[in-house]
């Protein structure tokens, strides 16, 4: 029996985390998993919701971590972590995208001498002053197994010095959940209950620092969402983050943008499907939006993942208002239409070849302890 610990942490990893979980029940015979999750996001809004809505079994370990400055964050996480790694001894640590909670994780995992398998392995926006690229380099540098969703991740892994055996292209894990739930989320009320139809209406989503931690950034950005809004209305379902920095600063929302909770995923599955345009800084909301060719504006000047530009329904337009407007405008004048064409192996197939992946290598490196209760090497902190 292969013995796998999977982590989340944060609303972004669920998406990712969920197709797993079910790959790994369809291969319970040969698969044991325990769900551990970190705390990172505690709000119901930003992570109970999210098990109910993708079908996920509550977590078996809350590691409770909760909020502070982000070393704070992952000072608290690791020696929760390991001691959870410790009891486990488990075969696999398997770890998604690029949270504080993922590279946390990761290492303790690596200091144990447990094998970590990243999912989301390789993606670079190359701008070191994102948190999350530096939690990307450093988990991949640690990983060993990196499973990535397309080929300019495995090139830029390759660039790094990560031996070509220890990649494998899976595709893109968050893309199985969209496809899974897709139907579900016709079910929602959210745009009767918003008084929406169905293109007439932008969807917006806004939590980087880079964009709401700096007021004069912050207050360029809702400028141009004014814009916008004097031509469709923008909904806006914001992140605590954001709405806290707005009250801070006294930045209200411009006429036009309607501020709303975070949403569960279904909810916004449905309002940012049924948008005529979409305008966001987030990673995931690039890839989906390109999977169902939904117009795609991202408020930032990089991207770690270009196949959304390249393939996709994806354009940059940074912070800049007559770089926002502009791109904004030509698309609700029809000027922009795009097919959805979900890039190669975005086929909703991806869980199971990384739980094929994860079952491949440890057999072949003949981990599997015929009895994890006696292992024959116990897992101890090293240093004491
Ligand atoms: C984190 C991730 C980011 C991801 C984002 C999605 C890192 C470095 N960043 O950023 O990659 O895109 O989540 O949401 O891991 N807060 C709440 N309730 C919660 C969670 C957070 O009120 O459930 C508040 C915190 O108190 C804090 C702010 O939101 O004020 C930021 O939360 P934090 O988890 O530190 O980082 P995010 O900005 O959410």
């Amino acid at each position: 029996m292969v013995k796998i610990l999977n982590v989340v942490g944060a609303r972004p990893n669920f998406m990712k985390m969920a197709p797993i979980i079910a790959a790994i029940n369809r291969r319970s015979n040969e698969v044991s998993q325990t769900l551990v999750h970190t705390g990172q996001h505690y709000d119901k809004a930003m992570s109970a919701v999210f098990f109910g809505d993708l079908g996920m079994p509550e977590p078996d370990i809350n590691l409770g971590a909760r909020s502070g400055t982000h070393t704070q964050q992952m000072a608290r996480i690791m020696p929760a972590f390991e001691e959870v790694v410790i009891a486990q001894q488990p075969d696999w640590v398997v770890v998604v995208g690029d949270v504080n909670s993922t590279i946390a994780c990761a290492l303790v995992a690596n200091k144990l001498n447990v094998r970590v398998a990243h999912v989301e392995a390789g993606l670079r926006s190359f701008d070191r002053a994102m948190p999350e690229e530096i939690n990307r380099l450093l988990t991949d540098q640690i990983a060993d197994l990196l499973l990535t969703p397309s080929k300019d991740a495995d090139a830029n892994l390759l660039r790094e010095g990560i031996p070509a055996e220890r990649i494998v292209r899976v595709g893109n894990v968050m893309i199985d959940t969209l496809f899974q739930q897709i139907g579900r989320a016709r079910d929602s009320a959210i745009l009767n209950e918003l008084e929406l139809r169905p293109r007439e209406f932008a969807a917006l989503t806004l939590h980087r620092p880079s964009n709401v931690d700096n007021p004069e950034v912050l207050s360029r950005i809702c400028s141009a969402l004014g814009e916008v809004a004097r031509e469709l209305p923008v909904v806006f379902p914001a992140h605590p983050r954001t709405q806290a920095r707005m009250r801070e600063f006294g930045i209200s929302a411009p006429a036009g943008v309607r501020i709303t909770a975070p949403l569960g995923y279904l909810d916004f599955l449905r309002l940012w499907s049924d948008a005529r345009l979409v305008l966001t800084d987030s990673g995931g909301l690039q890839e989906e939006t390109t999977a169902l060719g939904v117009p795609c504006l991202t408020l930032r000047e990089n991207t770690e993942r270009p196949i959304t530009i390249e393939q996709g329904s994806n354009r940059l337009v940074g912070s800049d208002p007559a770089r926002i407007v502009g791109a904004a405008r030509e698309i609700m004048s029809n000027g922009v239409s795009y097919a959805g064409r979900a890039p190669e192996l975005w086929d909703g197939h991806s869980a199971d070849r990384i739980v094929e992946a994860l079952i491949a290598r440890a057999r072949s490196a003949e981990i599997i302890n015929s009895d994890h209760s006696a292992p024959t090497a116990p897992l101890t902190p090293s240093g004491d």
